[in-house]
């Protein structure tokens, strides 16, 4: 089965979708064994090392975003991407928590923007967390018990909030960029040689452990020039990261919590796509780093004066927990705009009504059905599993 992965793509057309199903299918389960595996001491022959610049941020200025000194990570380049680097869980123990319900708790909140808005009125989804938090904490099995919110929230913007109707970031649609995360993404992208960027936009995509994200380039920031970067909490999941051709075989790799993708140079416009998420065997600890009950103020390694990292409470790590513990969490973070740049003047012609949508999630073996959509070369735009 593992040289069905590898042969699969070789016969040109659409080697990408091939694999995208491959690795989607649930029966029988697909063999994982050609997944590169950043956190094995043991390398994939394809696997280099890749250097950091350790002077990007003090030893300090890393521990307020709750991450290690840089010359401790470890980071990775791919033979056949240039400009991708993987960077293998370089979060300190106790700080990822604070990210999670980030994602969970205050990121979904108003002014930003998520998918249940499209189809809510904002006074429903204005405490999605509160409206979730007590029945995700209740230990109880709730087979039958409606879905919550928490649970039917599939992607949040921030920033520049992206249109997924007309594949553009526009000026008039944009709210203040979180503070912590561009902190974060700062740091990191000035530890991978990008000193200047600018965290203006970002996609958070929710996945449950049957959800798949479709196949797509992102190309709708005016600049390319900046790193694409990516943030995984939560469950593992497969990413497969092809060429600019859809034609391309891609290269399937597992993301685990903490880890950090950077796309940058020759692979910042390369399709991409998530067709399965792996759940640890039911009945196994959560991921070791993200095992840590609830922290009171001040036992986080990573608090303390001018920290990002804020104390939680073990009420809220509790539905954070729960939540995670069938769940992956993925932010991405991108600068939409150049040095000096501006959005083109809007052709009101061109604008659309918002239509409903699952943002890149997807249903359809990696493909953009098109609806309400124009056709455009990101692909993968997708209505999918309905509320
Ligand atoms: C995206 C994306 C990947 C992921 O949001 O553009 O590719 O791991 N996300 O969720
Ligand atoms: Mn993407």
């Amino acid at each position: 089965m593992a040289k069905m992965a590898a042969s699969i793509g070789e016969h040109g057309e659409d080697a990408f979708r091939k694999l995208f199903k491959f690795y989607k299918r649930r029966s029988p389960a697909p063999d994982l064994s050609n997944v590169v595996d950043f956190s094995k001491s043991v390398k994939h022959e394809k696997v280099s090392t890749t250097e950091l610049n350790p002077a990007a941020m003090s030893d300090e200025e890393a521990r307020r975003t709750g991450l290690r000194p840089v010359r401790d990570w470890r980071a990775f380049g791919l033979q056949g991407y240039p400009g991708f680097m993987f960077i293998s869980n370089p979060f300190l123990p106790g700080s990822q928590q604070h990210w999670v319900k980030q994602c969970l708790k205050t990121y979904p909140q108003k002014p930003n923007v998520c998918n249940l808005d499209m189809h809510m009125a904002p006074t429903d989804t204005q405490d999605i967390w509160g409206k979730s938090a007590d029945v995700l904490r209740k230990p109880s099995s709730r087979i039958r018990e409606p879905k919550t919110l928490l649970e039917k929230l599939r992607w949040v913007t921030l920033g520049y909030h992206y249109n997924w109707d007309t594949k553009t970031y526009s000026a008039d649609e944009c709210s203040p960029f979180p503070d912590d995360l561009h902190l974060l993404s700062g740091h990191v992208a000035a530890a991978c040689q990008f000193p200047g960027f600018k965290a203006e936009a970002g996609i958070l995509n929710y996945y449950r452990s049957d959800s798949s994200l479709g196949i797509h380039v992102d190309e709708s920031e005016l600049d390319h020039t900046q790193p694409l970067l990516s943030f995984s909490f939560g469950q593992s999941a497969i990413f497969l990261l092809g060429g600019t051709q859809r034609e391309d075989p891609p290269t399937a790799m597992y993301m685990h919590s903490g880890d950090i993708m950077v796309m940058s140079g020759h692979s910042r416009l390369r399709y991409h796509a998530v067709p399965r998420v792996v759940p640890a065997p039911e009945g196994d600890p959560l991921h070791p780093s993200l095992e840590a009950e609830g922290l009171a103020p001040g036992q986080d390694p990573a608090q303390g004066e001018a920290s990002v990292i804020q104390s939680m409470e073990k009420e809220e790590w509790a539905v954070c927990f729960r939540y995670i513990q069938t769940s992956r969490v993925n932010m991405t973070v991108r600068q939409v705009l150049g040095p000096g740049q501006a959005f083109p003047l809007k052709d009101k012609r061109t604008e659309t009504v918002k239509g409903y949508t699952e943002g890149y999630h997807d249903s359809q073996d990696g493909e953009n059905v098109g609806l309400k959509r124009r056709r455009s070369s990101n692909s993968s735009d997708l209505v999918n599993v309905l509320l």
